[in-house]
């Protein structure tokens, strides 16, 4: 629940009721698809945006895989919760700051404009808001002092569904805890802290949140549960609730990399893809787009005991380095063009910050994860069994889209 200290937006484009509620929006959700564009060039940029979605997945799993390794920690993150608090941010970003977050995105921006990306991401979060297994937003929050264009707020209500709050960030407390509340309502209270602190100098919030929960196409029994091994390393062995079927089950052996994929289809057009390989370096180098889309393509049904453990695991990222080593740099220092948000005062991104959890159990999976960015005033900042008792990797997808909803590795499911 909001406090009553939240603002209400003044803004041509939404009507807001009552102090202390949000922005319910009234018409500021057009279908940007009715205007006139081409519809052919938006379905091919929706698409380019859509393959460059996933291999961003890609690269950025491999930048926190490096940054885990040391640690020998589980990974599991919501790569498209990335690129949409991404996308809102370059929605505001001007020149080489705008140019940066399209190419760490895998956005060409000789073919890709911003309208595009925003376009495909509209497209993307509305079909998102048409299951009822997934619930995936943005949200921004303002400071009352603060006043950003009105066209970046336009446009991130618009394309990237936003909620808009105004709220007073001089109270880092108080305004770390509204936003917090919020990612709790909307995580249904499995992120109930994304903000650990906030920089007194934040004028601006912008998260993206997703929440999923899947039931299993064919669930678990659960008097098949036994405690059983699972082997982290050659010198670790923790115990788990390891669960069991013997079913036709989706199965294919990738040769090349030696790796077993499992599909464990929910009851709904998602899937939980489970790879157990031979070396996990191996796998975590190679993994492209084009292996899950082989894997989904070509796997066999056959009769399968399968045992895979079931667990709670949560994951806590600042994203700072990562994304700083994938050439995104400029939006952290005095470099920052976030002129598109404000140009009377100079901007720059303080903190990208990213919390994801999982749950799997006999009967299905929930998953959720949200991405928070504080913008600050930059002058002020600073039969066969095959058996999942050994670190494994796990994605969901959507069949149809392919679309990456998260991916992880589970090094240690009692970590
Ligand atoms: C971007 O698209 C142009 C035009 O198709 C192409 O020539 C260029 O190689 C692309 N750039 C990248 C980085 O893919
Ligand atoms: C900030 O907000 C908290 C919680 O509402 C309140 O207890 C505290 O006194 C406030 N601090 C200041 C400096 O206003
Ligand atoms: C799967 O969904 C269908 C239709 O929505 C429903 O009839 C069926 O009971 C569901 N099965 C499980 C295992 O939840
Ligand atoms: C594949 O991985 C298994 C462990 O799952 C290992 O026993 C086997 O030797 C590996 N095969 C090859 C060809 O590397």
């Amino acid at each position: 629940m909001m406090r009553a200290t939240l603002g209400v937006w003044i803004l041509s484009a939404a009507i807001c009721v009552g102090r202390g509620h949000h922005c319910l929006g009234t018409g500021q959700v057009k279908d940007q698809a009715d205007q006139h564009t081409a519809h052919d060039h938006s379905a091919s940029s929706a698409s380019l945006v859509n393959s460059a979605n996933k291999e961003f997945t890609y690269h950025l799993y491999r930048k926190l895989a490096a940054h885990a390794d040391s640690q020998g920690k589980n990974i599991f993150f919501s790569p498209i919760s990335v690129s949409v608090a991404l996308a809102a941010l370059s929605v505001g970003a001007r020149g080489e700051t705008h140019r940066q977050l399209f190419r760490g995105l895998g956005f060409n921006s000789s073919i890709l404009t911003q309208a595009n990306v925003d376009q495909a991401f509209h497209a993307l979060l509305k079909i998102a808001k048409s299951h009822e297994e997934t619930n995936e937003g943005t949200a921004v929050f303002v400071d009352n002092s603060f006043k950003p264009h009105a066209e970046f707020l336009d446009v991130l209500k618009q394309s990237y569904f936003a909620d808009g709050f105004n709220i007073d960030f001089t109270n880092t407390t108080d305004s770390a805890n509204t936003i917090n509340r919020y990612v709790a309502e909307k995580t249904r209270g499995k992120i109930d802290k994304l903000v650990d602190s906030l920089d007194p100098n934040t004028v601006m919030y912008l998260i993206s949140y997703i929440y999923f929960k899947g039931k299993w196409q064919t669930p678990f029994e659960p008097e098949l549960t036994k405690e059983d091994e699972f082997i982290v390393d050659e010198n670790t062995k923790v115990p788990v609730q390891m669960m069991n079927m013997e079913e036709d089950i989706e199965y294919y052996y990738d040769q090349p990399i030696n790796t077993s994929v499992l599909h464990l289809p929910f009851n709904s057009s998602y899937s939980m893809l489970l790879l157990l390989p031979g070396d996990m370096a191996t796998l975590e180098n190679v993994i492209s787009p084009a292996h899950v889309a082989k894997w989904l393509k070509w796997m066999k049904s056959r009769r399968y005991d399968i045992y895979v453990p079931k667990f709670s695991i949560k994951s806590s990222y600042k994203l700072n380095d990562v994304l700083t080593e994938m050439g995104m740099t400029d939006m952290f220092d005095d470099h920052a063009d976030l002129s598109g948000i404000s140009d009377l005062q100079r901007l720059a991104v303080s903190e990208v910050v990213h919390k994801a959890t999982l749950d799997v159990d006999e009967a299905g999976a929930t998953a959720t994860a949200s991405t928070g960015m504080s913008i600050t005033l930059l002058s002020l900042r600073l039969i066969p069994a095959l058996k999942f008792n050994r670190p494994f990797m796990v994605i969901i997808t959507e069949r149809n889209t392919q679309e990456t909803l998260f991916i992880g590795k589970i090094i240690n499911p009692n970590e």
